[in-house]
């Protein structure tokens, strides 16, 4: 339990947000939906899982009794699809990756973006130069290749989320705020939190082997959530639900909020993921006609003091709102002048990605995850297709086509289920009167559809090379004993799973699905029991608590992790595993690169040539840092528990994004 957040289970959740949502009992999710749990129990006995352990565990004893590192080093010595020394797991102030490579900050929390922004002043920030500045908690990271439509591995636009702020640490003399009256929080502050969420776009290049910003640059944008214009585009354009005070139309909303992943698509734009947009609002909505709805939501959360200076983040006045969030946002990275567009086709929930690949047929998919405890997978098939040759005629394909929310069934088989109003449930008789509300209440559709109640979906991505589609589930520590039997062995699980989907004829358009497992995370030796991990025996290839990845240009899977505090448990930091998808290591994992303290690992993001690796080091210092041994409280503005990456006693530690090359050049994993 954390003392500063009362109810908080901290272990499972890392971002202040989720920190205040595992204060709930339960997901909001209260349909009667099967959980993944459940059909896994039924597809693997529990025999099959002891003998999978038992198999480990006396392999481990005939390496000679410690442990089970060495089995997994020497088959890894044997071969696989990763050719570099994994490093050390630990925790410590700085970041790591490991031996060849070096790893380069690129840009960091307040550095300038646009021309003419302010030099970073951590002591006298102000909204109006956060607004100019790389914003703050780095997430998301999408290469746009420069020249547009080319390959290029040297040049282009990094596309980039700032997902939530983390006052303790941003701002001097404040510490963590009690969310009951946010005492210290000033209208100046709230507005400074505004300018740092939203998203960066900045003109990067690599000369003589080093990566640059080019300053000053006409593409170099700030998209932010207290000023930026974007319009509302799809079925809920202009509906009622969509309507305030300040837009009457139901058209163009202020802002963007909680950006967690994203996806780039293939005529180059930016696809940013609205998450836990519920967490800023707060007041009460009792009586409202939306009130039952944004409780489905979690909303008002009240994580945040911008109800107390913006009316519109007080449901008691403006629960409509609530509505204009949780959509996935595409920006137009080359054209710095357009205005972003909330594709409401998609599905409101809380948005973790939205990564993209082009069906056999030219239509576009694109896979996301609500990252909830007991929510769902969703896809989306436009109706049209890609048109590679003519940019512009690609510009609306997300306005147009069918919104669809997996169901995995005990078989190893499963389906998409169209959100279409009208069919099946979704009609007047159960409160959808449009496609708008059932857009707007995606999640409801959802559980009158029958779709899986998942453990918290993540990063969901395809691989165009082979056809599958792997799915993140970082943890749902709220399984409760009852949901539990052999095939899911932790009845709280802290550690996670990654599904592989194939779907039918490797049809990335198909209603039909294969489905396993391809890896239950942690170690399985002592996961069930829930122990702490051994650092002596954890360099084993598990990992825990999967959150985003990558599939690089040869078809190689990579992961990045977001343990929260529960690093205690595994003996290491957060950071970017390889993880092998075929062959006799499938499913096992190598650490690649490792955070400093407290932070959380985002954005993997390679170039075309795979010799470039973007990474985000997110919420740096913030996370279970009383556990860390020498250290043993919160960190604040003052005193943080380190000050990665400038280690200046002027400089609190700040978020920023890393890109890790090959000294030799060569591609990244070789
Ligand atoms: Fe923002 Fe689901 O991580
Ligand atoms: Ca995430
Ligand atoms: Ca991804
Ligand atoms: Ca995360």
């Amino acid at each position: 339990m954390d003392p500063i957040r009362p109810g908080a289970e901290a272990a499972e959740y890392s971002c202040r947000a989720e920190a205040y949502e595992a204060s709930e009992d339960v997901g909001s999710n209260a349909s009667a939906n099967p959980t993944i749990g459940d059909v896994v129990n039924a597809r693997f006995g529990r025999r099959d899982v002891l003998r999978g352990m038992l198999g480990v565990a006396a392999v481990s004893a005939l390496a000679g009794g410690a442990g089970l590192a060495p089995t997994f080093r020497q088959a890894l010595a044997a071969g696989g699809s990763f050719g570099f020394t994994e490093i050390e797991h630990g925790v410590d102030e700085t970041h790591h990756v490991a031996p060849g490579y070096r790893a380069d900050v690129l840009i960091r929390w307040g550095d300038p973006v646009v021309e003419g922004a302010p030099a970073f002043d951590p002591l006298n920030q102000t909204a109006a130069a956060q607004a100019q500045q790389f914003g703050y908690n780095n997430d998301f990271l999408g290469f746009v290749p420069l020249p547009a439509g080319s390959d290029s591995s040297d040049h282009g636009l990094l596309c980039v989320n700032h997902e939530y702020t983390s006052e303790e640490v941003m701002f001097p003399g404040l510490g963590r705020q009690d969310k009951a009256d946010f005492a210290g929080m000033t209208r100046e502050l709230v507005d400074i939190e505004l300018a740092a969420h939203g998203a960066s776009i900045v003109e990067i290049r690599r000369q003589d082997g080093a990566w640059a910003l080019v300053p000053d640059s006409s593409y170099n944008r700030r998209i932010t959530g207290g000023t930026t214009e974007i319009a509302v585009a799809g079925p809920a354009a202009g509906h009622d639900r969509l309507k305030t005070s300040a837009d009457p139309s139901g058209k163009l909303v202020i802002g963007t909020l909680n950006n967690c992943a994203g996806g780039i698509t293939p005529w180059g734009t930016y696809l940013t993921a609205e998450e836990n947009f519920n967490g800023y609002f707060w007041g009460e909505a009792a009586g409202h006609p939306e009130e039952a709805k944004l409780k489905r939501y979690g909303a008002p959360g009240g994580w945040y003091a911008w109800g107390k200076f913006h009316d519109r983040f007080d449901v008691s006045k403006e629960a409509n709102e609530v509505n204009r969030f949780g959509w996935i946002v595409e920006i137009d990275p080359l054209d710095p002048t357009s205005r972003p567009k909330k594709r409401t086709a998609l599905g409101r929930f809380k948005h973790e990605g939205g990564e993209t690949v082009v069906a056999p047929g030219g239509q576009v998919v694109i896979y996301m995850g609500d990252d909830e405890r007991f929510d769902y997978v969703y896809k989306f098939v436009t109706a049209g297709s890609f048109d590679p040759s003519d940019r512009a005629a690609n510009r609306d394909l997300l306005d147009e086509g069918t919104l669809f929310v997996a169901r995995f069934d005990e078989d190893g088989g499963g389906e998409w289920l169209p959100l279409v109003f009208g069919e099946g449930p979704l009609t007047p008789e159960n409160g959808f009167h449009s496609q708008a509300d059932v857009v707007i209440d995606a999640r409801l559709a959802g559980d009158l559809l029958g779709a899986t109640r998942m453990d918290r979906p993540e990063d969901v991505e395809p691989n165009p090379k082979t056809g599958k589609v792997y799915v993140m589930l970082t943890n749902n520590t709220k399984r409760a004993a009852d949901q539990v039997d052999a095939a899911n062995p932790r009845a709280e699980s802290a550690f996670g799973h990654i599904i592989e989907i194939a779907e039918a004829g490797s049809d990335f358009t198909a209603t039909r699905f294969a489905w396993e497992i391809l890896v239950k995370c942690g170690d399985p030796a002592v996961a069930e029991v829930g122990a702490a991990w051994n650092p002596a025996t954890s360099e084993n290839g598990w990992f825990a608590s999967p959150d985003n990845c990558a599939v690089d240009n040869r078809g190689r899977l990579w992961i990045t992790t977001d343990q929260g505090s529960a690093w205690s448990k595994s003996g290491t930091a957060d950071g970017v595993w390889a993880l092998e998808t075929e062959g006799a290591l499938r499913g096992t994992g190598r650490m690649f690169y490792r955070v400093p303290i407290g932070a959380e690992m985002c954005g993997p993001c390679f170039t075309a040539d795979d010799r470039n690796l973007f990474v985000a080091v997110q919420h740096v210092a913030t996370d279970g840092t009383k556990d860390y041994p020498g250290f043993e409280r919160d960190s604040t503005f003052e005193d943080p528990a380190t000050r990665w990456p400038d280690f200046r006693d002027d400089m609190p530690p700040r978020p920023s994004v890393v890109v890790i090359t090959k000294e030799d050049g060569g591609v990244i994993g070789s």
